[in-house]
């Protein structure tokens, strides 16, 4: 125990962890802070078309390719960790929009099934990766608190929203008590170039049209990846399990704002109007004051810097940029 109380690890070895979903953006951030903090990593991840092998390599971790809804080989991995953390998703709101089916498998019978075989297996402390998105939209000024009933507008939100439904059937039937984090939209490196910030970056940069949706007015909140994953760090170290925990950027912006600074770090491209998005939630806002309070949490990283070493990170990870 730290002198405030607060339970905190430091000082023991980390163990095991399961991360699933760790060939995806999130989770090849959070498999390299575990790396960092020295826990010994196995990662179950399916490899869908938003996963990549190459956002692991170099990486001193076992890779497991398989399904979380595969619950004899999800019960086989989580035996003897120290720790689960739950990344695995189909996470492209438009997606869900034309094929909701593997969202509902996915991330809601595919949460149920590693909280139960967390809970089998007696693993300390599950973290499920939830999002701003099951409160849908924010009115006015609000910014929802942990609490805060869930009515989430769209099929991808719908089923992380279910998902959390699971956390708690499990926690009411099996007594098994996971940690559910809700985080707002995270920017960095090795994203899938169909999320906003990395399309935006591949437009500009070609000197394209940058394509916005609606207006361009919805708001939305960033949070740099490599702040959120040093929250779960901090989850690991000194949060309860069963907690529910918020976590924000602190930077609450419209769509056309992020697109305008792109364009301008990019050296080009125009915003564009396209038509908006079927149930478009007009403003995602968290609070996340008690999270900050209890992990001793606060991002680091101010998204001017974050977003220019994010275009970065694209031109240099382009073989014809690096050629030239
Ligand atoms: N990216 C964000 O801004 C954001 C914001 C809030 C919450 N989240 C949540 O964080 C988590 C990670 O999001 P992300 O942006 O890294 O997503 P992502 O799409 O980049 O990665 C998801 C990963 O899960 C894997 N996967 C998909 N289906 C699987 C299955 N059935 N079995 C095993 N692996 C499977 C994919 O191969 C991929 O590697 C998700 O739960 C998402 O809902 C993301």
């Amino acid at each position: 125990m730290t002198p405030d109380g607060v339970k905190d690890r430091i000082g023991s070895p980390p163990g095991r962890v399961l991360l699933t979903g760790g060939a995806g953006f999130i989770g090849s951030s959070v498999a390299r802070a575990l790396l960092a903090d020295g826990w010994d990593v196995v990662v179950l991840d399916k490899l869908t078309y938003a996963g990549r092998r190459a956002h692991l390599d170099g990486l001193p971790l076992e890779l497991v390719v398989g399904d979380v809804c595969d619950a004899p080989l999800v019960e086989r991995l989580t035996r003897g960790c120290a720790a689960v953390i739950h990344a695995a998703a189909e996470s492209h709101v438009a997606r869900s929009l034309d094929d909701p089916a593997p969202f509902l498998r996915t991330n809601i019978e595919g949460t149920r099934v590693v909280l139960e075989a967390a809970a089998a297996a007696g693993v300390p402390h599950a973290v499920h990766l939830s999002t701003d998105e099951v409160f849908g939209s924010a009115p006015g000024a609000l910014a929802f608190d942990v609490d805060h009933a869930l009515r989430p507008g769209n099929f991808y939100a719908a089923s992380k929203a279910a998902a959390e439904m699971m956390v708690h059937a499990v926690a009411h039937t099996r007594g098994y008590r996971a940690t559910v984090v809700r985080c707002t939209n995270n920017y960095g490196p090795r994203q899938h170039d169909e999320k906003a910030i990395p399309l935006w970056i591949a437009a500009a940069r070609r000197g394209a049209d940058l394509p916005i949706h609606g207006t361009g007015e919805a708001i939305r909140d960033w949070l740099h990846v490599d702040d959120f994953a040093a929250g779960l760090l901090a989850i690991l170290r000194r949060g309860a399990p069963g907690d529910v925990h918020h976590f924000t950027g602190g930077n609450s912006l419209a769509n056309r704002q992020v697109a305008e600074r792109i364009a301008q770090l990019c050296g080009g491209g125009r915003l564009v109007h396209v038509a908006d998005r079927p149930g478009q939630d007009m403003r995602y806002a968290l609070q996340d004051d008690a999270t900050r309070e209890a992990l001793g949490w606060a991002p680091r990283v101010p998204f001017d810097q974050g977003l220019a070493e994010t275009v970065a990170w694209y031109r240099d990870r382009d073989p014809l940029a690096r050629a030239q």
